[in-house]
């Protein structure tokens, strides 16, 4: 009760409570926030690097009076050989109540959560999912296109947003998670890359998408054109295992600068789950352009991150979670 493995069984409703309970947190006064989870245990389980998804999920703990503690692969007992089931034991032993989890494997969130019984909060494994950046992301899109603070309308705010991804496809959980979300609340999602990085079906979603609304489109000037939303996704060089890519070439097709932004998409809101790499995907007048709404996405993540937590132990009008 109260894990967030995946994307795939939120409802439109689930996600409604979400942002609305994030609403709510964010309005409330900081000692009364700080009294939700007064003394609970959190652990956090790292085993590979994060900034942004450990950084705000400890801070949103933090701020809701939680304990934290974080476990990561380099400087633990994991190091020594300690399996995933025994690690969690250990934790849940030690007191935790919730694990939020990032893992290379993916699938790895739902061993864990059988293996000891606890919410489990899936904070990107492998290649599979993302789901708590899709959810910020979303919520960034509503406040940011339709400004009612991220409230969702009839479960379908997004009608008629065309949002772009671009890059690294074949090994991004912020795609797939995106793009089984997205099209829930009525967007339309084009992925777009070179056949390197976007094979045909790469997020095993159907040509058209579970929804029937996504769809590839290899030339990034004429995805961009049709854009409200354009998504730039790093090259993830840690996973490419010998996959060669002309760089210059990349650059020049698929590189989200000034020149192709004003040109073809002049208004369109700029995302990126972070990290970037300036100059590779994303020229940096553009990450710190008018358009961007990067850091927004950051400060969106530790916002949905604390409704999260308190979904995971079921307070704070979420008693009744089974997801
Ligand atoms: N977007 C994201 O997951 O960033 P981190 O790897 O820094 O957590």
């Amino acid at each position: 009760a109260g894990s967030l493995l995946t994307v795939a069984n939120l409802s439109v409703e689930d996600v409604a409570a979400i942002l609305a309970a994030t609403d709510r947190l964010e309005r409330m006064a900081a000692a009364e926030r700080a009294r939700i989870l007064a003394g609970r245990r959190i652990a956090l389980l790292f085993y590979e690097s994060s900034t942004r998804t450990r950084t705000s999920f400890e801070l949103a703990a933090k701020s809701l009076g939680a304990m934290t503690t974080l476990v990561s692969d380099k400087s633990s007992s994991i190091e020594k050989g300690e399996s995933l089931k025994d690690t969690g034991l250990t934790l849940r032993a030690l007191g935790a109540e919730c694990i939020v989890l990032r893992h290379a494997n993916s699938g790895a969130p739902y061993l864990l959560a059988k293996a000891t019984g606890l919410p489990v909060l899936n904070a990107g494994d492998g290649m599979h999912e993302h789901p708590s950046q899709a959810l910020l992301d979303l919520r960034t899109m509503l406040a940011r296109l339709s400004g009612v603070g991220g409230r969702l309308v009839n479960g379908k705010t997004l009608d008629g947003v065309t949002v772009v991804i671009t890059g690294d496809i074949l090994h991004s959980r912020v795609a797939r998670s995106n793009a089984m979300l997205l099209p829930r609340l009525g967007a339309k999602v084009v992925l777009c890359g070179p056949k390197e990085l976007l094979p045909e079906d790469a997020l095993g979603l159907g040509v058209h998408g579970a929804s029937g609304c996504v769809v590839i489109e290899r030339d990034f000037d004429k995805a961009l054109k049709q854009a409200q939303v354009v998504m730039m996704l790093r090259i993830q060089r840690e996973r490419l295992a010998g996959l060669e890519l002309d760089l210059g070439d990349y650059i020049s097709r698929y590189q989200l600068d000034e020149e192709r932004l004003a040109a073809r998409s002049p208004e369109a809101l700029v995302m990126h789950p972070g990290p970037m790499i300036r100059g590779l995907e994303i020229a940096g007048e553009v990450a710190d352009g008018p358009n961007s709404a990067i850091e927004d996405q950051v400060r969106h993540g530790l916002a949905v991150r604390t409704a999260l937590l308190v979904r995971a132990l079921g307070v704070g009008g979420f008693e009744s979670v089974t997801v």
